[in-house]
This record gives C-alpha cells, structure tokens and sequence, in this order.
C-alpha cells in the first residue's frame, strides 16, 4: 500500500533520529518515494550523507541556496508529499508547530502543508510529563494531526517512562495503515458512549469513577476516521474532541445520559457502550451543602437504568449493540451474562488483573466475545490499537448482516 506514496520526513534533534536512516530504508523497501528536511540540530544526530544517500534525494534544510541564491520553496515540498511525518519531533519543535512559528524549513513545511501529518514525539520523561507538552500535543491532535504516541522504556538520560518514539518497523505499518483505511462505515451512524457518570450527593459532592474516558474517545476518533458519523456522548471527562465527525453531547449523571443515549438510539447502525454508567445514585440531591455532623451519615442510594438493557429490549435486527466488561473476578462469565441479560451482539471485555488494562492508562487488554460464543483475545496495546480491533471486529459482524 506505500508502493508509489510520496512520504516527507521532517527531523528534529533528538537522539531517537538514529532511528530515521532504518526508517527510510523500511519506505524504500516497501516501494515509497522518501525525501527529507532536517533541522539544524537534527544534523548533530543523523548525517545528511547518510539520509541522502538512503532517500536517493538531496536532503533539505534552508530556505535558499546561500551559493547560488536559489529559493527552496516550502510549499512545493509540502505540495510535493502524500504525507508529511515529523520524527522525531522534539518538544522545541512541538511548540513550533502549535504555536505557528516557522523559524526553519520544517516547521515552514508544516504550516503550509496540504497532506496529512503525523508527528511522532520523543523526549525525556519529565518534558513528556510537563503540561506545556500535552497541551501542545492536544492542539496538534486537535487541528486533526495524527498523534504515533511514544512508547514507555529505557531512555537516553537514563529514566525509564514514556518519551521513547515509535520504533521504525511500527511507523511504517501505522503509515502503511492509513493509506490502506478505506471509508469503509461511510454514511453509517455510530452512537458511542464514554467516561464515567457523577452522582449528585449535594450542590459539591458527588459519587463517580475512575474512567478517563480514553477507551470511548478512541473509538469515536476511530469511526470518524473510517467515515461513520459518530454521536458521542461523554460523562465528565478532560479529554478534548475537536473532530468534524464527531458530534459530541456532555453529561454529567447516569439519568442524563439515559436521556441523551435512548433519544439517539432509533437512528443509530451501531451503538457502543463504553461509559462506566454509574449503578447507584443517591437518593434525592441535597439542595444545601450536608453540614458535617458527629453521628456520622448514611446516604441512601438507589438503582439508576441500566442504560444498555434498555438499548438490548428495543434493538432491530439492523442494530448492532456492543457492550463493556470491566471485571476483576470470574471475567469471562460475568462477561458472557451481560452479553446475554442485555441481548448484545458484542461485550469487550477487560480485566483488572491484567496490568496495563481498565482505567486511565493509555493502554488496554481486551477480549471480544460475541453472540454465538466466539471470543478473540488481544495483547496489550494503546487504547488507539484497541479501538482498530474493536472497530474491525464491528466491520466483521456488519458485513454479515448487509
Ligand atoms: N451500563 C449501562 N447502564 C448502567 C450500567 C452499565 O448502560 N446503568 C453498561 C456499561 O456502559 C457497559 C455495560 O453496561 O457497557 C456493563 O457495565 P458494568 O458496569 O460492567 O456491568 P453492570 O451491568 O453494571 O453489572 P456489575 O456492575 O454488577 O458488574
């Protein structure tokens, strides 16, 4: 699928640029055009010898030819590509290109760039950490940039964390993935559910969760990206979703999004719910602050609807409705009792015991069982992956019943 892609690699100066020379022989093997910009102090890391050579093109790094006075456009190079990838990029860089400063070629290319961008961080493990770099990820995500998330592991100061970029073989099949994306649930309507619920106990307390809301997002992201037009509908969260697709409603309790999920469901080809709904809400909210008292308090909570039963009950046989698991004991049939009590073709389901998986992390480990009793296991992986799975999973089960 990258046989004939035009592929523009911007380097920046980190370390992990040793990596770019086997990444730029994995593209030419697979059949892709390469060509590259450096920055200054990528130079310090990779030699332009080495790129230049590998790429079969001169490598670029100036606006002008300082000999000959010739002009290096920056607007051919990023007319020129079918996709523009930064790797690695540094949190300098990062700033650069959320901020629109186009000091050097590369962050030039970026603002002028009509192709698709990927960008694929690495830094230390503090500097990835530091809210200045999330926040500059986030803009970049949200301007519909393409995030290669960086891996945990050893790193060059010697911490171990997250801030190591992808490996090259992994950003070729991410690369290799995109162009092979088809728009393959166009014109299909996808309802997704995500995060936790919070239960009023009085005017500033509440009862809620852990979920971050990440499982949910993802999957959003992943059918916008495959063309579906998603409805999310999101418990508190401190996610950011700037994506034209994808519609997006905010909740707050389980009753709110009881509303705002049976409201959508009729029109709705497939419906996920990926929201850790709360089960219990106290019984009648405190208009005042409860005043603390010696005796101690008991709060009286009762049962909220189980949203997704609900959904099962009225489902068409053109419905497709897919559930979560969130299990720390006797998970597959715990599992395989929601699947039925609430009549859904998929539950997903993830166990606390595996490390890595469940809430907050940026990863997870799932296993999809289905109607007829099947169930596929995956290793652990970022909660993007998993969203890949999940959705080619769907696309599996949607083909049989076209
Ligand atoms: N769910 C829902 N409405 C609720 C509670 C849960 O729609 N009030 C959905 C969740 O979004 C999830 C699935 O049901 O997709 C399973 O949720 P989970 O909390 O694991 O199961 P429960 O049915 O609540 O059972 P238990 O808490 O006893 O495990």
């Amino acid at each position: 699928m990258l046989k004939g892609k035009k592929i523009l690699i911007g380097v920046t100066g980190s370390i992990a640029a040793f990596k770019i020379p086997v990444l730029v022989r994995l593209l030419k093997k697979e059949g892709a055009e390469v060509r590259l910009i450096l920055t200054d102090t990528a130079k310090d890391f990779v030699t332009p010898l080495t790129l230049s050579t590998l790429s079969e093109h001169p490598v670029e790094n100036v606006f002008y030819n300082s000999e000959d006075g010739s002009w290096h456009s920056h607007i051919e190079l990023g007319n020129w590509a079918d996709v523009y990838l930064v790797a690695p990029v540094t949190a300098t860089t990062l700033g650069k290109m959320a901020n629109g400063i186009a000091d050097n070629l590369l962050t030039a290319t970026y603002l002028a760039a009509k192709c698709p961008v990927f960008f694929a961080p690495a830094m230390d493990l503090d500097m990835f950490r530091h809210p200045t770099t999330k926040i500059n990820i986030e803009k970049l995500v949200s301007y519909g940039n393409y995030l290669i998330e960086p891996k945990e592991g050893e790193l060059a100061s010697g911490l171990i964390g997250a801030g190591r970029m992808e490996e090259p073989e992994e950003i070729v099949k991410i690369l290799d993935g995109f162009f092979q994306k088809k728009k393959d649930f166009k014109g299909k309507k996808v309802l997704i559910t995500a995060g936790p619920t919070f239960e009023n106990i009085d005017p500033v307390r509440f009862i809620g969760n852990y979920s971050s809301g990440k499982m949910g997002y993802a999957l959003a992201e992943e059918f916008a990206d495959r063309g579906a037009n998603v409805d999310l509908v999101s418990g508190p969260v401190s996610i950011h979703m700037i994506n034209q697709r994808v519609s997006l409603t905010n909740v707050i309790s389980a009753q709110e999004m009881y509303d705002e999920v049976t409201g959508r469901f009729e029109k709705s080809d497939i419906t996920i719910m990926a929201a850790a709904v709360a089960d219990y809400t106290p019984e009648g909210t405190g208009k005042e602050k409860i005043k603390k008292k010696e005796k101690g308090l008991t709060l009286k909570l009762i049962p909220t609807k189980d949203i997704l039963k609900k959904l099962g009950q009225s489902k068409r046989k053109n419905q497709l409705l897919v559930g979560f698991a969130l299990e720390t004991e006797n998970e597959l049939e715990n599992a395989r009792t929601k699947l039925k009590n609430k009549n859904l073709d998929l539950i997903v389901l993830n166990s606390l015991k595996d490390k890595g998986a469940g809430f907050s992390h940026d990863t997870n480990k799932i296993t999809i069982l289905d109607s007829s009793g099947k169930l596929e296991s995956f290793g652990l992986k970022s909660k993007r992956e998993v969203a890949r799975d999940i959705v080619n999973k769907i696309l599996s089960l949607s083909d049989k019943s076209n």
